[in-house]
């Protein structure tokens, strides 16, 4: 039995600008981050791989600005065969998965004013709760199936913070959740980060159950 280790943060407000986080930024990824139109969207991406590298960094004992992390158009990978990457962001918050030995896949959502239930009716899903389930497993098999379910990937959901969803993905079942509480983007000099304990504690979401799926809650 494995775990997958997942953290939930809110983006920092600014973080596009920040020296201290853009010196983590590899080439590529200052690259594909100035490529962003929107200020909101190039905090959330420095913000995810910032994040990434650091969490990365300090499992594999180098310095986060020299963490082998690959992004192709297939999702982020990193240069290690015992370790797997994927993130998520949506609105104001980020979830970040590294798994061991096998693909890892996350997503969240926030949850909109207005659900299009006919839009996840023609993606084949009953609830915003399954479409983030499907969005984990798709990625953690590099979206091979197309949207369709891929099989034998087990996906587990995770306590959000309010007004938002998520959930994790990976092959196999013999698999746990670790949700860690503190911001991988704390202690980095940026006066705005937050631990997840004091922006938003665990909250109980109403429970679409999966037909045929085990879906956990995971109590943090
Ligand atoms: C690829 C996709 C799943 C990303 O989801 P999203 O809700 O738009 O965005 P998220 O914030 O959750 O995830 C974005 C991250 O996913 C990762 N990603 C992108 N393509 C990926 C792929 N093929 N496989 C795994 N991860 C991927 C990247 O790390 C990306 O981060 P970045 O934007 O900072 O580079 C989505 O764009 C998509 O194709 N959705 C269509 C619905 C669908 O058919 N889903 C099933 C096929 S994947």
């Amino acid at each position: 039995m494995s775990a997958v280790d997942v953290w939930m943060f809110p983006v920092l407000p600014g973080a596009a600008e920040d020296p201290a986080l853009r010196e983590v930024l590899g080439p590529d990824d200052a690259e594909r981050v100035d490529r962003l139109g929107l200020s909101s969207d190039r905090d959330r991406a420095v913000c995810a791989r910032v994040a990434a590298r650091t969490v990365l960094g300090r499992r594999l004992a180098v310095p986060a600005d020299a963490v082998p992390l690959q992004l192709g158009d297939g999702g982020p990978t990193v240069d290690d065969r015992d370790t797997s990457v994927s993130w998520s962001h949506s609105g104001e918050w980020i979830a970040l998965a590294i798994g061991h030995r096998r693909p890892v896949g996350i997503d969240i959502e926030e949850v909109p004013a207005r659900l299009d239930l006919g839009a996840l009716a023609e993606l084949g899903v009953g609830s915003l709760e399954e479409f983030v389930g499907l969005e984990a497993a798709s990625k953690a098999t590099e979206c091979v199936y197309g949207g369709a379910w891929p099989p034998d990937v087990a996906v587990r959901r995770l306590s959000a913070p309010d007004r938002y969803v998520a959930a994790v993905a990976a092959p196999g079942d013999d698999w746990t959740v670790e949700v860690h509480m503190r911001s991988p983007l704390e202690n980095l000099g940026v006066p705005s980060a937050k631990p997840l304990s004091e922006k938003a504690p665990s909250v109980t979401l109403p429970l679409t159950p999966f037909p045929g799926r085990e879906y956990f809650h995971v109590w943090t």
